[in-house]
């Protein structure tokens, strides 16, 4: 589809095998999730606009390119915020909203509790960050509540996705780009992602 990106970069690739590993702790995971995140900033930003401008050199003038568009990246709470470091290391200037969004483990719906954004989101790229797509329910909340506050220039950008999830943001936000790092088989009976990395939050935070 047009509007998912997988990056497939041997060392995004590479890194994502260790996270993915049940014996990776939480320090190793943190710090791998935030590593991959930096990497695939790279990519998420590619196509952003540059202006041309001249900087004096010790020597003559060069032509320069520099990046002048506002962004903020929105991490999805709670597993989102093993993101923010990464592409904030590349985007030191970002702002960073929050968004709360948990999955109702029976329901596998998303309860909403909390959104925080720069008042300026209105002109700003928005960067959203949640590891996982499973069902696509949070993701797809998460979208609503930056569109229905006047954002318009939307990315999400996971780690891991299943293809239910990816339809269903396609479906209902056709407009967003989608970045991931790998598109996993499918869903199990409780909406985990097959083979995924377990609970994305719980493995960061060490909560189980
Ligand atoms: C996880 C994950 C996503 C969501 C994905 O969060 O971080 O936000 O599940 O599932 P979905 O695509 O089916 O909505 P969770 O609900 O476990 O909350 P937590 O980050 O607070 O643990
Ligand atoms: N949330 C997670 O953290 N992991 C999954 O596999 C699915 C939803």
């Amino acid at each position: 589809m047009a509007n998912l990106h997988v990056i497939d970069h041997p060392l995004i690739q590479h890194k994502l095998s260790i996270i993915r590993d049940q014996n990776t702790g939480p320090k190793e995971f943190r710090e791998l999730l935030e590593e991959v995140s930096m990497l695939m900033a790279y990519e998420v930003t590619r196509n952003l606009p540059v202006e041309e401008i001249e900087v004096e050199t010790p020597v003559a003038t060069a032509q320069c390119r520099t990046m002048n568009t506002k962004i903020a990246v929105v991490p999805i709470l709670r597993a989102g915020l093993g993101m923010v470091g990464g592409i904030l290391k590349l985007i030191p200037t970002a702002k960073v909203g929050h968004i709360g969004v948990y999955r109702d483990p029976e329901s596998l719906q998303p309860v909403e509790y909390y959104c925080k954004l720069p008042v300026d989101i209105t002109d700003r790229e928005l960067i959203l960050l949640d590891p996982m797509l499973a069902t696509g329910g949070s993701a797809v909340a998460g979208i609503q509540f930056l569109k229905q506050r006047g954002a318009s220039q939307i990315r999400l950008v996971c780690l891991i996705a299943a293809p239910e999830g990816i339809k269903n943001v396609q479906d209902r936000h056709p407009d967003v780009d989608i970045y991931v790092a790998a598109v996993d088989e499918c869903l199990n009976s409780h909406g985990y992602i097959i083979p995924g990395l377990g609970d994305a939050g719980d493995r960061l935070f060490g909560t189980k």
